[in-house]
């Protein structure tokens, strides 16, 4: 499906260390989402990186590759369009091992650690011996797989009534650093960015089941405890935009638990959860960097432990969006330790697990 670009800009303030954007997109073809689906959006990779590969695999471009389920196409234009660059995927490097005979990692978790953070030029760089191989290198490669995106609106909105429904929001981070003497540059986050209004994109829907606003909030009063930090913040805009227009009653039975690094300049969507929070809604923050010690969302979860345990027994349902190597970890085992502590609960990773099974614990972690 394509996408066209109504509004396209930056969250943060541009002296802080990361660049958030706020995308909004409209479409023409017939197509419902519910607030909670994610939207894959496609990319290409960039013309100097195709280019760098090119060169250090000695070819011109021009040279004829069967591409998987694609067909025959130039390397170049397999390059930037089917391949992923950016990342490095251990299967690769297995493969590489069994193929050429290298004796480099020990097992899985050894190569899992040597892709992370790494692309293919470094792989290329790394190991000389595979440049000579040229186009039968690219073989080798991953197919370039179009990224996920937490929806941040909702079809029910008072915004996207402007375009019959067929709108939808993203909030994304652009990935830009530099490293061993080259700029990393996302695929898809760096090609967003760039985008300007009128600029049209691919993409397509994802249902995601599993992280929803629960059915006839018009009628129940069931407290909705959402948890999110950085990006993680993107799927309560779209729970809130229906909560708003919907049933603004629900607004005193919900609550966001939000967590940014600092609030002068990485409070994302500031103005539009403060106004929110005038209409009832209970707003939380922990702003990691604003104070000498780290302040996270868990720490919140645990100062506010006899509201959030009595929210849950009043059959609340926990949301939990963003990190999952760190944050979602951590908030878990904050929450377990608020069911002991709080909630006598002899067994929290029993009721943890039935809760999650029962949709009273949800999450959209990544
Ligand atoms: C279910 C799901 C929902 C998601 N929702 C969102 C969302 O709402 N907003 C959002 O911004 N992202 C979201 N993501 C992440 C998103 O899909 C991409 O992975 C991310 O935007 C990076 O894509 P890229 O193509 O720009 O970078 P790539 O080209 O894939 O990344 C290049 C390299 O940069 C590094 N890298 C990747 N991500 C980061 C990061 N965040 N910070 C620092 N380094 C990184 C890695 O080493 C990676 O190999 C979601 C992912 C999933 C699975
Ligand atoms: N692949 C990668 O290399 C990579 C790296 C970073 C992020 N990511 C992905 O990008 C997503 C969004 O990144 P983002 O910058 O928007 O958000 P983020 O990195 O998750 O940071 C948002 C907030 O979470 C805080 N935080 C850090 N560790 C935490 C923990 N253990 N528990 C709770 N909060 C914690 C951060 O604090 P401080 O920063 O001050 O500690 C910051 O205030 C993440 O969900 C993650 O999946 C990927």
């Amino acid at each position: 499906m394509q996408f066209k670009v109504i509004e396209n800009r930056n969250m943060t303030a541009q002296d802080d260390e990361k660049d958030v954007y706020f995308i909004r997109l409209t479409y023409e073809e017939p197509a419902d989402y519910d607030a909670g689906d994610w939207l894959l959006v496609e990319s290409q990779n960039r013309p100097d990186l195709v280019d760098f590969v090119l060169q250090l695999l000695g070819l011109s471009g021009d040279e004829m590759i069967e591409v998987r389920r694609v067909g025959e196409r130039t390397v170049r234009d397999a390059l930037r369009e089917n391949y992923e660059l950016t990342q490095l995927n251990p299967a690769i490097l297995n493969r590489m091992q069994r193929e050429y005979d290298l004796d480099q990692w020990a097992d899985r978790d050894a190569m899992m650690a040597y892709a992370d953070g790494r692309d293919i030029v470094d792989l290329l760089q790394a190991f000389p011996q595979l440049q000579s191989l040229g186009a039968e290198f690219c073989k080798m490669l991953s197919p370039l797989s179009p990224r996920y995106y937490s929806i941040a609106s909702s079809q029910k909105s008072a915004a996207a009534q402007s375009y019959a429904g067929r709108m939808v929001d993203l909030v994304y981070k652009k990935i830009a650093y530099h490293k061993e003497g080259r700029d990393r540059l996302g695929v898809a986050t760096y090609q967003l960015s760039d985008l300007k209004v009128g600029d049209v994109i691919e993409g397509d829907f994802c249902a995601n089941k599993v992280f929803k606003l629960p059915e006839d909030l018009a009628h129940n009063k069931q407290p909705l405890i959402m948890v999110g930090a950085g990006t993680g913040i993107a799927p309560y805009i779209g729970f809130m935009e229906e909560i708003a227009y919907e049933h603004p009653q629900h607004f005193a039975n919900t609550w966001l638990f939000f967590g940014e690094t600092r609030e002068q300049t990485c409070f994302l969507c500031q103005d539009q959860l403060q106004s929110w929070e005038a209409q009832g809604f209970h707003l939380l923050t922990a702003f990691s960097r604003d104070q000498a010690e780290k302040v996270y969302v868990q720490d919140l979860l645990w100062q506010h432990r006899e509201d959030v345990w009595a929210q849950l027994e009043a059959g609340g349902i926990f949301y939990l969006c963003g990190d999952k190597t760190k944050m979602a970890k951590d908030v878990e085992q904050t929450m377990k330790r608020i069911l002991v502590e709080v909630g006598k609960i002899e067994d929290p990773d029993l009721v943890w697990k039935e809760w999650r099974r029962a949709r009273k614990v949800q999450s959209d972690v990544y």
